[in-house]
């Protein structure tokens, strides 16, 4: 993760945990054996609407060839195949390039409770200190 996350070592947010209960709307892409590309998104317990995508992650060397895109069109077809009519995903805002493709996916920036660099932030989502852009798709 820290070759595809520019050196942040994100690790520890995705114990294998995921890979166990959520295998059905996580996904993966090879190339000759080769990882380019994940998925980890489940189906919200809480709210029966949402689909959430916790991670998603290209190879350095196939990006902005469609990989995301793919990845995030199989998890909206899994959204709806729960009937699922909101998609929800977040990132930091210290992350241009995960807003920039959000934005270029059709997703919109919930109004949070702060903003960071003109961009609107939940400051305390995921723990004390942790802001988030949180991002919400209606399909
Ligand atoms: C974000 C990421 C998953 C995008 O994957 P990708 O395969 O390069 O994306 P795609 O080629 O499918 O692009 C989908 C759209 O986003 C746009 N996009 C992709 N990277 C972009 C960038 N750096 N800046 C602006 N737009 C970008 C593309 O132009 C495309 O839009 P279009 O089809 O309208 O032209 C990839 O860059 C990545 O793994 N980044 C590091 C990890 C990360 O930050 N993950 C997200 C937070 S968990």
């Amino acid at each position: 993760m820290p070759d595809w996350w520019d050196g942040r070592d994100l690790r520890s947010m995705l114990p294998k945990v995921f890979f166990v209960h959520f295998c059905n709307t996580s996904f993966v892409i090879e190339a000759e054996n080769l990882l380019i590309g994940f998925l980890v998104g489940f189906m919200s317990q809480t709210d029966e609407n949402v689909g959430y995508i916790h991670f998603v992650g290209v190879h350095p060397k196939f990006r902005k060839e469609g990989i995301g895109r793919k990845l995030y069109n199989q998890f909206i077809e899994q959204c709806k195949l729960n009937k699922r009519t909101i998609i929800k995903s977040c990132t930091s805002p210290i992350n241009k390039l995960s807003i920039s493709f959000h934005q270029r996916m059709g997703f919109t920036i919930e109004a949070g409770d702060d903003e960071i660099d003109g961009i609107p932030v939940t400051l305390n989502y995921l723990g004390d200190n942790n802001p988030k852009v949180i991002f919400r798709l209606d399909i």
